[in-house]
């Protein structure tokens, strides 16, 4: 049996004190995709509401949902035309509190998204600006410059969106504007005070209604340096991330989350908030310290291999930046934004090769026009020893939707039927998202798998009868049955946060115990392994004689 003498991390605040969200299982909602009550082919908040026994049975302790506000879903709702609304075809106010007092009944904890880089081009802020021309004062709320050559009919500068084409947009007095993702999300100028001053005012909003926590989309790009001259494209790449990058990752960032912590601060019991920032992992506990946002995701996950190697050095890289920041670590293997995990894990070409994780889901099946490229089991028995490992670890998790359920990577969505932008502004050279946006399946037949009586907004494949939640409901080796009980069992060990690696003598098995005794027993390769004596709790594939197959995750119970 473990000594908790030799842990690498010293355990957390005591399991009285310490906050929810150090510890919690948060389950993301894209809430287009989740399920349709008002029968309009698009997800929507009384759909949430009309599911809480689902998630309360998964037994998560917070959902996070994608946005939701008023939007003409140019990037699927990140284009955010009213911050302080709910979209109608999503719902009203009054639904939001419905959903809300339904999953706090239910002691789930409720994260909103806030989306603070841009705004959508139809937001009061840039019709106005477009109406009041160039020189206005409504112009300053975003970054309009004039362009450049002869008439001004280029560009400012040759900086690219990062979801394909230029980051600049020309307006009908001739003026441009950036914007680093679509044209239809402008960016704000952070040096404006309206600019501080609403986003404090839609935090309190939310804060006010209830809500518990915040996750800040694209957190490390809010402020920039903009002072002529403008560097070019190649210039840009050349300059270090060091906090003086004139786009990402500035220092002067955590100026705004200061102003913010103080409004978090502010509510008893203080508000969270977790930081989506693509930085060096060097930088990443700046947004982590608790005067800063307080927690930041760990996407190093999501580009690695299914590999024992990788995995340690992420694990152990994580949890020394936890310590550093005095946050908690965050697990992810999935999200809107990625090919789900399943389907990374089932290719039959390493992650690395493929450009994954991000914006390129499915490109490998719809060149090869059909599923030589994947191993659909093995993709799925790799996914869960994954998902059971992390859930073993001192940290948050986040679970995306569908992944409970097993479900792949859409591939097969035709080009007329996509919607995210990056497929369009990529000219298709990048698929884009939509494969891991698809309404997820709650029966085993009928209009849309049960999503909605109108259908679902994204085309479902025939295989997702097989993953509908009425059908694993009742499966006992499902993989709803799976993650419902491995949440179940983590309430058991995760309140002390710490973790020692035990020596396995190979390395593709990576076993370790925490403080109070479990442990956890992944194998990586397709060998088995002898697991320690003690009681199985939990397995991913069957366990014979005390061996743990290959490609598996056994939790053993002190
Ligand atoms: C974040 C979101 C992504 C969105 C982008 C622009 O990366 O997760 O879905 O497209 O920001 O808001």
């Amino acid at each position: 049996m473990t000594s908790p003498l030799d842990l690498v991390h010293d355990a957390g605040p005591g399991e009285q004190t310490a906050p929810w969200w150090r510890q919690g299982v948060v389950y993301q909602i894209y809430p287009r995709s989740f399920a349709d009550a008002n029968g309009d082919g698009l997800g929507d908040l009384p759909g949430i509401t009309a599911r809480v026994d689902y998630l309360a049975e998964l037994g998560v302790d917070a959902v996070w949902l994608s946005p939701f506000y008023p939007s003409e879903l140019a990037d699927g709702g990140y284009d955010v035309a009213d911050y302080r609304d709910v979209d109608p075809r999503l719902g009203t106010l009054e639904d939001f509190d419905a959903m809300l007092a339904a999953l706090h009944a239910n002691g789930i904890k409720v994260v909103v998204d806030i989306v603070p880089n841009h705004t959508s081009d139809q937001h009061v802020w840039f019709r106005e600006a477009l109406e009041a021309g160039r020189g206005s004062a409504a112009r300053e709320r975003y970054i309009f410059r004039e362009g450049s050559g002869p008439d001004g009919a280029e560009p400012p500068t040759d900086w690219r969106s990062l979801f394909g084409g230029s980051a600049w947009e020309r307006v009908a007095d001739g003026q441009w504007y950036l914007h680093n993702f679509a044209r239809e999300q402008p960016d704000l100028n952070w040096d404006h005070p309206d600019v501080h001053a609403d986003f404090v005012e839609t935090l309190r909003f939310w804060s006010d209604r209830g809500v518990d926590g915040f996750r800040i989309d694209v957190a490390h790009m809010l402020t920039k340096d903009l002072s002529e001259p403008l560097p070019s494209r190649a210039e840009l790449e050349r300059i270090p991330r060091d906090g003086n990058h004139p786009l990402v990752d500035r220092d002067d960032v955590h100026e705004v989350y200061a102003e913010w912590r103080a409004v978090f601060d502010s509510y008893d019991p203080p508000r969270t908030a977790v930081a989506e920032a693509w930085v060096d992992p060097s930088r990443i506990h700046l947004y982590a310290r608790p005067e800063s946002l307080g927690q930041a995701f760990n996407f190093d996950l999501l580009e690695a291999d299914f590999a024992a190697a990788a995995f340690r050095r992420i694990i152990a890289d994580n949890l020394a930046l936890a310590t550093q920041s005095g946050s908690s670590s965050t697990w992810v293997l999935s999200n809107h934004d990625v090919v789900r995990h399943a389907t990374r894990y089932g290719l039959r070409v390493p992650t690395a090769d493929t450009a994954l994780p991000t914006r390129h889901g499915g490109q490998w099946l719809v060149d090869g026009g059909d599923e030589a490229g994947l191993d659909r089991d093995r993709g799925l028995r790799r996914a869960t020893a994954a998902t059971m490992f992390i859930l073993g670890l001192p940290g948050s998790t986040y679970v995306y939707q569908g992944e409970e359920l097993g479900l792949h990577e859409v591939a097969d969505i035709a080009a007329s039927e996509r919607q995210d932008p990056t497929f369009f502004r990529t000219e298709g050279a990048e698929v884009g998202r939509d494969g891991c946006r698809v309404p997820l399946p709650w029966t085993a037949g009928g209009d849309s798998f049960g999503f909605g009586p109108a259908g679902a907004h994204l085309p479902q494949p025939a295989c997702f009868s097989e993953n509908a939640v009425e059908v694993e409901d009742t499966d006992p080796r499902s993989t709803l049955n799976l993650y419902r009980e491995a949440l179940r069992l983590r309430h058991l060990f995760q309140a002390a946060e710490g973790l020692r690696w035990i020596d396995t003598g190979r390395d593709d098995v990576l076993h370790f115990a925490r403080p109070n005794g479990w442990q956890v027993v992944t194998t990586f390769g397709d060998a088995s392994y002898a697991l320690p004596v003690g009681e199985v709790a939990l397995s991913t594939r069957p366990v014979s004689e005390g061996m743990l197959p290959g490609e598996a995750t056994a939790w053993i119970a002190p």
